[in-house]
This record gives structure tokens, C-alpha cells and sequence, in this order.
């Protein structure tokens, strides 16, 4: 459950803001009452979800900066005074990892080392919330879903900063936060979809820009599985494993995974039939048989730790979540409000939640 009154007038640092989770998150904590302080790049300048659903309107202060810039970093944090860090800014692409492996790692590895640096440096933080993949782990392609002590690895290197920037926060939490006050914790989630997201080679922005314009959506692995999520359902653990972190540092720092039901881990063949009936007129899906880089084939998560002990669960189905993204951006092509829009689906997702 949410606890609105933890959040209300709660000041968060979120970095990443003007990304796809990151904009989702602002406004969600935003319509809680919470003081949402954002640091990250500037928004893209084609389609991005910052400026389309205005996401500047949810903050208190904004700062536009690189993560790699440790000065710049402490700055604004100490500014900010949040008690509560999550950490979401990251080169998040696989296939942009190939092509700029340096970047990747230097933004996904030295960039949560600086997170840490700069909370170091700022005595308000109590919780920090390191935002990592499902990719992390060593990819086995096992049928059984990975668990939180599971080993890291990773073969691309986008993965694999991954897994180096979640041995970073298992580092720092026992050198430096050790009985220090602060609660660290790590969260693994899937692939998650939802409105706004515009990121180049992702299934649902790659569809809706192609069925937008009358074209066939190309897919590079149609049987690949993946934990399909919408994007408020990782969101929603965050958020209640940040009231836990305060509330119950102990017992609830260290690694979180946060998938979707195993039902819905699904071929990305199932998710294209989906997302073309729905957005209708004829949509269609075709394979795309060029080369492509190495991408794991086989993903599954194990979610018992945040079901049995956080009491979190995914609420809405793989059907529904779809639905609801190509509403969105079905909406977005409609001029719709797309500030307003958002916020009523953040509403339905928390009627349903509170449903249960
Ligand atoms: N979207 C997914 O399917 C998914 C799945 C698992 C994990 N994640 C993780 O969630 C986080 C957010 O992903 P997203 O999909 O919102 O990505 P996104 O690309 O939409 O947003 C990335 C954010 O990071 C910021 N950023 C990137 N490099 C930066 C730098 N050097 N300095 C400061 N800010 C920088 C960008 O400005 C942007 O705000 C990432 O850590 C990603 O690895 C995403």
C-alpha cells in the first residue's frame, strides 16, 4: 500500500527525471504531495514524455546536468536536502552500449559511484534507491526465474554495467552506510512499457511510431521471452519499498526484484499481436531477419522476496497493461492533454490497486 501521508511534503531527489520512468515517477510523487527535486540530462528534442506531459510542473527544482560531474551532483543534492534518493539517470540502451560501450559504462558505473559520493556528502538522506535491470544477472538462460543472490554478469554492456553498478551499492552499503543511518537498496525490474516512451529499438515505441505511419512494426527476436510490465508497476515498488526503507531500514535494505506475473513473461511475438489489435486498422507485425547484436533469448524473474516480505504484486495483466500504452499513445496522436492523461491513468492504476 501507499501511504500518502509518508509523502506528503516528503523531498525526493529523483535522477533520470526527464526519462521515461523518471517522468512517470515525478509525476506520481508529485500528485502524492511529495517535493520532487530532479537531476538528469536535457530532455530529447524530438518526442519525449518531459515535455509532452510536462513533467517540469511536478518539480520543485530541476537541474540539468550530467551525472559524471561530481561537483555538479553534490550541488544539487545538498540544495535539494532530500531524504530520500532514487536513481534512475542511466544509458539504458543495449544496442547503444555496442556501438558506445565507454559512455555506458561511464555513466552507468561512475555515475551511481558519484549517487553515492554526493548522498555521502549530504547528511539529509536516509534511503537511496539504486535503479538497476533484470539484466544484471549472469544470463544462464535457466528456466526458473533469477533470484536476488543470484550471481551478476551480464554479456552486452549495457548489462553488464548493470551488474557493476549493483556490486557498487552492495559495495558502498557495507564500506560506507554500515550502520550509518542510511537504508540502500537495489531494485531489478523487466521491460517495462507504457505511454511516452520514445527510446530508439524498444518494442512499443518502435510499433507505435511504425503503425502511426502506416508501416509493418519490424521484430528482431520474436521468440524472446521478457518479463512484460507497464511502467507504474515497478514505480509502485519503488515506492513502497522507499516507506519501508524509512520506516524499516534493516529488514528491507539489499536487492529487490520487481517482475511481472510469470504468465506474463511472454514471446515478443505475443506482445506485437497484441499491441497491433489493438491499435486496429490493420496493424501488423513482420520479422526482421538482418543481423542483429547479441541479446539475451531467456528472462524470467523470481518476485517471492517483494510478494512474501514487501507485499507488493503486479496488478495489472500484460492484456491490460498494453491496453492502457496504446490508449496513450492513441491519445497523444489525438492532441489530447497529455499531462491530464497520465495523471488519470496513475488514478485508474491506483483504483485498481486499491481494489485489491
Ligand atoms: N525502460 C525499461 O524497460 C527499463 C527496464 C529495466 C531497467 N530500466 C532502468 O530504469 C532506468 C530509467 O530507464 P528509462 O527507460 O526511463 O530510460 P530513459 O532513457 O528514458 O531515461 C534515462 C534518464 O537518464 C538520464 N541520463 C542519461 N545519462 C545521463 C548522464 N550522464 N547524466 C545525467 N543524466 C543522465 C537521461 O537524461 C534520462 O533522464 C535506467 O536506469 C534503466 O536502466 C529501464
Amino acid at each position: 500500500m501507499i501511504d500518502p501521508l509518508f509523502w506528503k511534503d516528503r523531498k525526493v531527489l529523483i535522477t533520470g527525471h526527464t526519462g521515461f520512468k523518471g517522468g512517470w515517477l515525478s509525476h506520481w510523487l508529485k500528485n502524492l504531495g511529495a517535493h520532487v527535486n530532479g537531476y538528469a540530462l536535457p530532455p530529447n528534442a524530438g518526442h519525449s514524455f518531459y515535455t509532452q506531459t510536462s513533467v517540469s510542473h511536478s518539480l520543485l527544482s530541476n537541474t540539468f546536468s550530467d551525472i559524471r560531474h561530481l561537483d555538479a551532483f553534490k550541488k544539487a543534492m545538498q540544495l535539494a536536502e532530500p531524504s530520500i534518493v532514487i536513481h534512475l539517470a542511466a544509458q539504458p540502451l543495449v544496442i547503444d552500449s555496442y556501438l558506445d560501450p565507454i559512455s555506458t559504462y561511464s555513466t552507468n558505473v561512475m555515475g551511481v559511484v558519484n549517487m553515492f559520493e554526493a548522498v555521502r556528502s549530504c547528511s539529509s538522506v536516509k534511503a537511496v534507491l539504486n535503479v538497476t535491470t533484470d539484466k544484471c544477472y549472469e544470463n544462464k538462460e535457466q528456466l526458473v526465474g533469477y533470484q536476488e543472490n543470484d550471481p551478476m554478469g551480464g554479456h552486452d554492456p549495457y548489462s553488464s554495467s548493470k551488474g557493476c553498478s549493483e556490486l557498487v551499492s552492495a559495495s558502498y552499503r557495507k564500506s560506507f552506510f554500515n550502520d550509518s543511518g542510511v537504508a540502500i537498496a537495489s531494485a531489478r525490474a523487466g521491460n517495462v512499457i507504457g505511454g511516452g516512451d520514445w527510446a530508439k529499438n524498444r518494442i512499443i515505441p518502435d510499433a507505435m511510431n511504425a503503425f502511426a505511419n502506416n508501416e509493418k512494426l519490424l521484430i528482431r527476436n520474436p521468440n524472446s521471452i521478457r518479463p512484460w510490465q507497464h511502467v507504474l508497476e515497478p514505480l509502485f515498488g519503488y515506492l513502497m519499498l522507499c516507506q519501508q526503507l524509512i520506516n524499516n531500514p534493516d529488514t528491507f535494505s539489499g536487492a529487490w526484484n520487481f517482475g511481472p506475473s510469470l504468465e506474463d513473461a511472454q514471446p515478443v511475438s505475443v506482445l506485437a499481436d497484441i499491441i497491433s489489435e489493438s491499435w486496429g486498422d490493420n496493424a501488423e507485425w513482420k520479422y526482421d531477419n538482418g543481423e542483429h547484436p547479441h541479446e539475451a533469448n531467456y528472462l524470467k524473474l523470481n518476485c517471492s522476496k517483494a510478494k512474501n516480505i514487501l507485499k507488493w504484486e503486479p496488478i495489472w495483466t500484460l492484456d491490460q497493461a498494453l491496453v492502457e500504452t496504446v490508449k496513450w499513445y492513441k491519445a497523444f496522436y489525438n492532441n489530447e492533454n497529455m499531462s491530464k492523461f497520465t495523471l488519470e491513468q496513475i488514478e485508474k492504476y491506483i483504483s485498481y490497486e486499491s481494489a485489491l
